[in-house]
């Protein structure tokens, strides 16, 4: 057992006093390419990374649903009948949020009984690596299973994102929850988010002796505030003003078009999803076809479109690309929703060290503080532990 299982499973008994009748785990994620198209019904090809967050659950039969977790002191018990979004708030929000949505989902079908639930983590919390969709994700699969509830996959998705909407207030897409519940070994997962159709893409960085490096630059975010849900707003209101259901349904020809239609900046949004959603194709099917030494420049481009047509990165999140990039890497872009968290480098294994060194001294020099830098490997989604 690793350290993070056994830890989780003592924490439980200590806190409710008795054993856990199972324990699940779901990992954070990293999107490789595929940014803000996800709500536009587009293309994300997202892994799950070798993060993960732990959920141990043991049912208890007064209708009581009880929450505690190593990151936060206070344990939060409510009754399970009383769940609703406006009654949470602070972390408990995510797995009480989570009980919430299931109970919407399946309407009484599930055998829904009171819990109590301890969770314990590893991914990075506000680094762009969805620590929340981690969350949600093992604790939807965990209480699926104690509710004998039957849900597949991609309906926990929906599941955790409903609770990201409504419960946390957070109007994010369906790519962290898919990519914590669908992810693979050494792939990534390739998801249209309008059917939800998935197909696991394998990476191959390890035979190219490549290494995903992600360098957390420590500016926080939260989606639950301000740029996300605006940037949200422009993609909404460009796919309306051109009459279309959702971005998604245009191509870089229409782009043309577009610009006719459109004030400069809602152009600009449309053009980073539109030319986004057509590198997340080219990025599939250049790795099938030629392997992943070959994707960086589909890397670097997604980079420039998020910094000047969608306007979501920072200086610190630049200065880590430019600098990875100019130490050797073959590829490297921000990750997630922006406006601060990680990006992420593709590195030749043997160029690692000068990136993170070159990177670390970049940030000294322009007065930042140096960013958290480490390795992810592509790993399997949620799963049951014991
Ligand atoms: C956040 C959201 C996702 C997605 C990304 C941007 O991670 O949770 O749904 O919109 O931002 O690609």
């Amino acid at each position: 057992m690793t350290d993070l299982r056994t830890e989780t499973l003592q924490a439980f008994s200590a806190v409710y006093g008795g054993a856990a009748a199972s324990l699940w785990s779901a990992p954070g994620r990293v999107n490789l390419i595929g940014e803000h198209t996800d709500y536009n019904e587009g293309f994300v090809f997202p892994f799950a990374i070798d993060r993960r967050t732990f959920a141990a659950i043991a049912p208890r039969t007064d209708g009581m649903a009880r929450v505690a977790s190593s990151f936060a002191d206070e344990a939060l018990e409510i009754p399970l009948a009383d769940l609703a979004p406006e009654r949470l708030s602070g972390w408990s929000a995510y797995p009480l949020g989570v009980a919430w949505a299931l109970r919407e989902t399946t309407r009484g079908r599930a055998a829904e009984t009171g819990f109590d639930l301890f969770i314990h983590s590893d991914v990075p919390v506000g680094a762009g690596l969805s620590s929340s969709a981690a969350i949600e994700s093992a604790v939807a699969v965990a209480l699926d299973d104690l509710w004998d509830a039957g849900l597949d996959r991609r309906t926990l998705a929906r599941v955790g994102q409903l609770a990201e909407n409504k419960a946390v207030g957070a109007p994010t897409g369906i790519m962290d929850q898919s990519a914590s519940l669908l992810g693979e070994a050494d792939a990534g997962v390739f998801l249209d988010c309008r059917t939800l159709d998935a197909e696991v893409i394998p990476l191959g960085f390890d035979a190219a002796d490549l290494v995903l490096l992600v360098m957390d630059t420590g500016v926080s975010h939260s989606h639950a505030t301000g740029g996300y849900s605006a940037r949200r707003a422009s993609c909404e209101a460009g796919a309306k003003a051109l009459g279309v259901e959702a971005l998604r349904d245009l191509g870089v020809e229409d782009l043309a078009r577009a610009r006719e239609a459109l004030d400069d900046e809602t152009f600009r949004r449309v053009r980073h999803v539109v030319t986004e959603d057509q590198r997340v194709l080219d990025t599939v099917r250049t790795l099938r076809e030629s392997g992943p030494l070959a994707i960086g420049d589909l890397l670097d481009a997604s980079h420039r479109s998020m910094r000047d047509d969608f306007e979501i990165s920072v200086p610190e999140l630049d200065l880590a690309v430019e600098t990875a990039l100019s130490a050797g890497a073959l590829g490297a872009r921000m990750t997630g929703g922006g406006f601060g968290g990680a990006a992420i480098a593709l590195t030749p294994r043997d160029l690692v060290s000068r990136v993170e060194f070159a990177v670390d001294g970049a940030f000294l020099e322009h007065g930042y503080t140096a960013p958290t830098t480490f390795p992810v490997r592509a790993s399997e989604g949620a799963r049951r532990e014991q």
